[in-house]
C-alpha cells in the first residue's frame, strides 16, 4: 500500500480516502460525532459481509435498496428521502453508502439536497466505483427519458477503499471496472499501462493510481467547464449511446465503454490522427480483460443517432468526441453524426475481415 489515508483537496471540499478495512475506517469516521448515522446498502452485501453486525454494534441503522440501474430513479429518490426523514436525519447526521456506482450516485444526490446538504461517506464495493464513480463528486439519477438527467456536484466527506469487497464481485463486474482503468492508461498514465500489461496486475496499485489520475483531472476542472474533465469521457459518446439503446440491460457500463473506446481509436485512425497500430494495441488491452471490442452489429447504426446527439458533452448540436493521437495525447474533436456513422460502417467492415 502506498498510503493508508489520503486527503484529496478539491476546490469545493476535502475528501479523505481511507485505504483500510471498513471496520478500521468506520471507527475513525465516527470520531466526528454525528447526531445520527444511517447506512444504505444492498441485501447481497449485508449477507456476504455480515454487515448487520458491523453496523448494529455501532448503533447504525441500515436501509436496504434493490440492485440495478432502476434504483437510480426518481421514485427511489423520493422513497429514500422519506426514509431519511423517518430516521430523523438532520443536518448533523451522516450517511454511509456501501455499494457500487448506482447507490453512490443516488445517495450522493439525495445527500446533496436533503436539508440542503448532509455529509456522507462512500464505501465503493465494485471495482468501477472504487476507481471512477466514487471520485469527483458527480451524483445523479436517471429519468425515463435520459440517464443522469438530475444530479449535482457534491463530494463525499470520506471514501473507504476496502479491497476485500472485490472478493465476491463477479468476474464480469471486475472486467467492467478494468475498462475504466484502461481508459486512464490511454489518457495519461504510463504506470497504469505497465501494470495492466502484466500477467498478474496488482489491483490495489491500479486502484490507487486510478484514484490519483481521476482526482487530478477533476481538480483541474471540477465543474467540467474547461474541457479537461470532459477528456475522462473517452469512449463514452458511443458507450453511453449503446447502453441507452440497449436499455441498460445488455452491457455493463464498462463493456459499453470498452466498445466506445475501441471505436474512438478507430475513429482517430479514420480521421488521420492515429495509426492503425494504436487501434490494434488499444483493442488488445480491452481483449485481455474479456471486454467486448466491436460494434454489436444487430444494432442498426442509424438507431443510435438520437442517443449520440444527447451526449451531455455536446454543445448545441455539435458532438464533442474524445479523439486520440497516441497514449497520453487525447483531445476533444467536434464532429457530427454523419461523420461518426461513416466511420462506424468502415469499422464494422474492417472487423469483418
Ligand atoms: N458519478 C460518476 O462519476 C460515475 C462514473 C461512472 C459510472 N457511474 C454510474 O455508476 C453506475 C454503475 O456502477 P457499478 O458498475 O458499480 O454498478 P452497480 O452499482 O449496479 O453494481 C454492479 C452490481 O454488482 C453488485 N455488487 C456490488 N458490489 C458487490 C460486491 N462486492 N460483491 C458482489 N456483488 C456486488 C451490485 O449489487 C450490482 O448488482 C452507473 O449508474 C453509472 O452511471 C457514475
Amino acid at each position: 500500500m502506498m498510503f493508508m489515508v489520503k486527503t484529496l483537496n478539491f476546490s469545493s471540499a476535502d475528501v479523505n480516502v481511507y485505504f483500510k478495512s471498513l471496520d478500521e475506517a468506520l471507527d475513525e469516521i465516527l470520531e466526528d460525532g454525528y447526531s445520527k448515522v444511517l447506512a444504505v446498502t444492498h441485501y447481497i452485501l449485508l449477507e456476504i459481509y455480515d454487515l448487520k453486525n458491523t453496523f448494529k454494534r455501532r448503533n447504525i441503522d441500515i436501509v436496504v435498496l434493490p440492485e440495478g440501474e432502476k434504483t437510480k430513479s426518481l421514485s427511489k429518490f423520493i422513497e429514500l428521502s422519506k426514509i431519511f426523514f423517518e430516521h430523523s436525519l438532520d443536518r448533523y447526521s451522516h450517511v454511509i453508502v456501501l455499494g457500487g456506482g448506482v447507490l453512490g450516485d443516488l445517495c450522493g444526490f439525495l445527500c446533496s439536497v436533503y436539508m440542503r446538504g448532509i455529509s456522507f461517506s462512500l464505501v465503493p464495493t465494485t471495482l468501477l466505483s472504487m476507481v471512477d464513480s466514487s471520485i469527483g463528486g458527480k451524483n445523479g439519477i436517471d429519468l425515463d427519458f435520459g440517464k443522469n438527467l438530475l444530479g449535482s456536484f457534491y463530494h463525499p466527506k470520506n471514501i473507504v477503499i476496502d479491497l476485500n469487497f472485490l472478493k465476491s464481485l463477479p468476474e464480469r463486474e471486475i472486467s467492467s471496472g478494468m475498462a475504466e482503468i484502461i481508459k486512464y492508461a490511454i489518457l495519461d498514465d504510463s504506470f497504469i499501462l505497465d501494470e495492466i500489461k502484466k500477467e498478474r496486475p496488482d489491483i490495489g496499485r491500479l486502484v490507487e493510481l486510478s484514484i490519483d489520475i481521476k482526482s487530478r483531472y477533476v481538480k483541474e476542472d471540477e465543474r467540467e467547464k474547461t474541457g479537461k474533465r470532459a477528456l475522462l469521457n473517452l469512449g463514452h459518446t458511443l458507450g453511453h449511446a449503446i447502453e441507452a439503446r440497449t436499455l441498460y440491460s445488455r452491457f455493463t457500463h464498462g463493456e459499453a465503454i470498452s466498445i466506445g473506446s475501441c471505436f474512438a481509436a478507430f475513429f482517430s485512425y479514420c480521421l488521420g490522427y492515429a495509426n492503425i497500430e494504436l487501434y490494434k494495441e488499444i483493442k488488445s488491452l480491452f481483449c485481455k480483460y474479456n471486454l467486448p471490442t466491436s460494434y454489436p452489429t444487430d444494432l442498426d447504426v442509424d438507431s443510435i443517432e438520437q442517443y449520440v446527439l444527447k451526449d451531455k458533452k455536446n454543445i448545441s448540436s455539435k458532438i464533442r468526441f474524445v479523439i486520440m493521437k497516441d497514449f497520453s495525447d487525447v483531445f476533444i474533436y467536434t464532429t457530427d453524426f454523419p461523420q461518426i456513422k461513416n466511420c462506424l460502417l468502415k469499422w464494422i467492415e474492417y472487423e469483418k475481415n
